[in-house]
């Protein structure tokens, strides 16, 4: 049986090689702050109860895990003495807890809840406490993790302390463990700062548990799920490899991307089977897509729903509040924000859609555009079922086009139109039979005289 799981997040890095006035943690991976994306972790391996811990002033970082997390309890480490120091700042949910901890970091954001799980099992094996740990392309300064024969980890070595032999050790500390100690407090306490860093180093966890007869553990993972992130090339790198993972996702779960590097892809995009996404489309966060739309090349999509069998784009942008019913059409350079388009709908060219509504099957012309906005109130625009908005019209909001009506092509419309009702605004048309040859021939002439 499991047993209850505290979590602390240590998030209080400053994250200074960012070069940002964004702590680090709050960066954002496909569209979540990295904190998110390890709350959503601690959240996915089933954590009873959350802690975060903080730097002094952070309170952008406590904002976003409560947002987050609003059950988790946020601590602040006033000052930066090791990553021990840093669990111990979670002290009070330590000590009132009675199970499991897990320590994750919120700048390593790519752990997988599987490798989480596999952390605890240890747990559930019998170790006191379990290690993530990974083949290190070049181990550098990371902490290197001493094995026994049997496989069981005997100690934490960071790089600065350890020996010659003991730097040569290929198999590095991600940072992440997990602990089953009936009194984790008595253990962290002990661990003191006599290193070569001066810090209470969380590591030496290790020997401590094996100093009270607890067995340790190390679960290896691939090497890119432990990147931790400490600049803005490695939270480019840790995009690519989220990427890459994402869309492998959405392409085993049954989704044509013809060029998979080109989909950009955010933490919540659902996107249903059948489904076939052209080059180069953005999916911002908030967006889902039904089975068997058709998403056409250079896209860009935040926070809008797309019903099945939809076409959209290639060069469609949808902004937050579109909600697409089935098989609705979205073509070139047409642009939809908080409008519910009802099923069969179009608007294949040119256009800007933002605030109202259209009914089934009504067609909106190229160039059509709801004027939304009169620089103070945004307004509605309602377009019946089955309604024809001819090419190049505006249509001034507040406004209400009845079921069937027809818009006549480049009119300005400014009141309601009733159902089934022609609507048409354009001066009549002068027409002057030969004139055009007249003013060439004039014209002509006249050029030539000043050409002597
Ligand atoms: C730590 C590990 C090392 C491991 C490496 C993986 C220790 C002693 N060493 O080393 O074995 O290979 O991570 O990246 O744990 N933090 C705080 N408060 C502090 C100190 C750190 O919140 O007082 C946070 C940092 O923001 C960071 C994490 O803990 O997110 C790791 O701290 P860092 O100083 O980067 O540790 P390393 O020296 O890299
Ligand atoms: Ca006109």
């Amino acid at each position: 049986m499991a047993r209850p799981l505290l979590t602390v997040i240590l998030a209080a890095g400053k994250g200074t090689r960012m070069r940002s006035a964004l702590p680090k943690v709050l960066h954002r991976i496909a569209g979540r702050s990295m904190l998110g994306h390890v709350l959503a972790l601690a959240n996915g391996v089933g954590g009873d109860k959350l802690a975060v811990v903080v730097g002094p002033g952070m309170d952008a970082v406590r904002t976003d895990a409560l947002a987050a997390a609003p059950g988790a309890d946020v601590f602040v480490q006033e000052n930066q003495l090791g990553t021990a120091d840093a669990v111990l700042a979670a002290r009070e949910a330590i000590a009132s807890h009675r199970g499991d901890l897990l320590v994750l970091f919120a700048d390593t954001p790519l752990i997988t809840a599987e490798t989480v799980k596999a952390l605890l099992g240890e747990l559930e094996r019998g170790a006191s406490i379990a290690v993530l740990g990974f083949e290190a392309r070049d181990p550098g300064a990371y902490g290197r993790l001493l094995t026994a024969e049997d496989g069981t980890l005997v100690a934490i070595r960071e790089a600065k302390d350890a020996t010659e032999a003991e730097r040569a050790v290929r198999l590095c500390n991600s940072g992440v463990m997990a602990f089953r100690l009936d009194e984790p407090l008595a253990v962290l306490d002990e661990i003191g700062n006599a290193n070569a860093k001066g810090e209470y180093y969380l590591t030496d966890a290790v020997e401590l548990v094996r100093k009270r007869g607890g067995r340790g553990a190390v679960v290896v993972c691939d090497e890119d799920e432990v990147l931790g992130v400490n600049s803005r090339r490695e939270l480019a790198k840790a995009e690519a490899i989220w990427q890459r993972r994402a869309r492998n996702k959405v392409m085993d779960e049954g989704v044509t991307l013809i060029a998979p590097d080109t989909v950009w892809l955010s933490f919540d995009t659902v996107i249903g089977r059948d489904v076939v996404v052209e080059p180069n489309v953005f999916f911002g966060p908030g967006v889902s897509v039904d089975e068997c739309a058709e998403i056409k090349a250079n896209s860009y999509f935040e926070g809008a729903r797309i019903g099945e069998g939809a076409r959209i784009g290639p060069f469609a942008r949808l902004r937050p509040g579109a909600v697409l019913g089935r098989d609705v059409h979205v073509g070139n350079f047409v642009e939809v924000k908080n409008v519910a388009m009802a099923d069969g709908a179009k608007a294949n060219h040119l256009s800007y859609l933002g605030d109202g509504t259209v009914g089934a099957k009504a067609n909106i012309g190229a160039g059509t555009i709801f004027c939304n906005y009169d620089g103070f109130f945004k307004h509605k625009t309602e377009i019946g079922a089955g309604a024809f908005v001819g090419s190049n019209s505006s249509l001034v909001a507040p406004l209400k086009i009845g079921a069937g009506a027809y818009i006549g092509s480049g009119s300005v419309i400014t009141k309601d139109v009733a159902a089934d009702a022609l609507a048409l605004e354009r001066s009549d048309q002068d027409v002057r039979p030969g004139w055009a040859e007249k003013f060439r021939t004039m014209m002509a002439r006249r050029k030539a005289a000043a050409g002597k």
